[in-house]
């Protein structure tokens, strides 16, 4: 699988999703600002890949310091944090990551900051390899809902560019693939910012899934003329009860599919789950620009002065979700219970 993200020669380097798929190019982030900048425009997304840049951001802010005082250092990385916090509101793993990160200055008040620093790495590194394993699992729990011969349906990027491994939805076509099944995948181009397009259409095709490219108000259609088996989708953050906020779009893709009787399932890691929310409303949804919506690759589309709305995620209701496939297997209903069950012991 292609290398999305690593820490490499003191650096975060990532490719630039930007420039997928005309141009493979990395980009070595040498500083927080370099790596926040990267996280605001895009370069790396997918929120298990922002678990993963949080926290080398974290150690690109140790660099930023000098000196042995534990206090001073200690208020030096809760301030990187914070301006990482501020890059992206709705993926919660970039919140995981930077409270994980916060947590060992405080499990280690007494460590010098040569040792304090070492620790940092250690979990930095800990939650890439982390992401790694539960990637396979996730994969390998939802191959099982793949058949041999099945038509399926995803929207955005929940791939290999989107985590430390294969991805989370894309990862179940992976490990399906890997068990020799034979299926078909459609993906909707995901406007604005075309991450279907760009970036699960190049990937799938790097690695012989059969996709076709569909444009996102297609999808109605496409249920209708062809079977399609499930749909699978990635999330940035779902609450206690099961409603999950992904990619803008899926909320649709979630009501059509009630319609046309197709399950419809998320693959998200543990990490992905906020237990201190009730529900869907309470999660943070990140606007963005509207030039984004007022042009299409790069081309002016729309007047230049028109109003826009731009929210990137939306939040489908967890009435609509078959099922969760996480790391420690298949959530199904009622999500609130089963949920709790699965993660708090
Ligand atoms: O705006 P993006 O590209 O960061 O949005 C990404 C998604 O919505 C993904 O589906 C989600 O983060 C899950 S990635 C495994």
């Amino acid at each position: 699988m292609i290398e999305t993200i690593l820490w490499k020669n003191n650096c975060a380097r990532l490719i630039d999703q930007t420039k997928l798929p005309g141009k493979l190019e990395y980009i070595d982030c040498k500083d927080v600002e370099t790596l926040c900048g990267a996280i605001k425009r895009l370069s790396v997304r997918g929120a298990p890949a922002l678990g993963i840049a949080a926290g080398f951001g974290v150690l690109l802010g140790i660099k930023e310091f000098s000196g042995k005082d534990r206090r001073l250092f200690n208020a030096h990385i809760e301030q990187v944090c914070a301006t990482i916090g501020a890059s992206r509101p709705t993926a919660v793993n970039l919140f995981y990551a930077l409270e994980r990160m916060l947590r060992v200055l405080e499990q280690f008040p007494h460590d010098t900051v040569p040792q304090i620093c070492a620790r940092l790495k250690n979990e930095a590194m800990a939650m890439f390899n982390e992401d790694q394993q539960v990637c396979r699992k996730m994969g390998n729990y939802g191959a099982k809902l793949i058949r041999n011969g099945g038509t399926y349906m995803t929207v955005c990027n929940a791939g290999a560019l989107a985590t430390a491994d294969y991805g989370t939805a894309l990862g179940v076509f992976y490990a399906a693939k890997e068990a020799k099944k034979d299926f078909k995948v459609f993906s909707l181009e995901t406007r604005p910012l075309l991450q279907g397009a760009r970036l699960t259409v190049w990937e799938l095709m790097q690695n012989n899934i059969d996709v076709t490219l569909i444009c996102d108000n297609m999808a109605a259609a496409v249920m209708k003329k062809y079977k399609i088996d499930a749909i699978f989708t990635g999330a940035d953050r779902i609450a206690s009860n099961g409603d999950s906020a992904n990619k803008i779009g899926t909320y649709m893709l979630a009501v059509l599919a009630k319609y046309h009787k197709i399950p419809f399932y998320i693959v998200a890691p543990e990490s992905t789950f906020d237990l201190s929310i009730k529900n869907g409303t309470e999660i943070p949804i990140e606007e963005r620009s509207a030039d984004e919506v007022r042009s299409f690759a790069g081309c002016q589309s729309a007047p230049a002065k028109v109003k826009v709305y731009n929210p990137a995620f939306d939040v489908t209701d967890q009435k609509l979700i078959t099922g969760i496939v996480t790391e420690k297997g298949i959530i199904r209903k009622p999500f609130k219970e089963n949920i709790r069950k699965t993660f708090i012991k």
